[in-house]
């Protein structure tokens, strides 16, 4: 799948992924998000702030 293609860690954020900005955010296509794992109550907190908030949202410093 297109998931397997990419490096380990494709994205970093400002808070190199502590989960404390938004800065990471991501949309995802949304067969590719069904596939991630489930967003844990700390990502969906921090999601929440996050600018143009989608269906198929993720925090990226969170899904490898
Ligand atoms: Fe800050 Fe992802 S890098 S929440």
């Amino acid at each position: 799948s297109s998931l397997d293609a990419g490096p380990s860690n494709f994205v970093d954020g400002a808070c190199e992924g502590t989960l404390a900005c938004s800065t990471c955010h991501l949309i995802f296509d949304e067969n590719i998000f069904k596939q991630l794992d489930p967003v844990t109550d700390e990502e969906m907190d921090m999601l929440d702030l996050a600018y143009g908030l989608t269906e198929t949202s993720r925090l990226g410093c969170q899904i490898c």
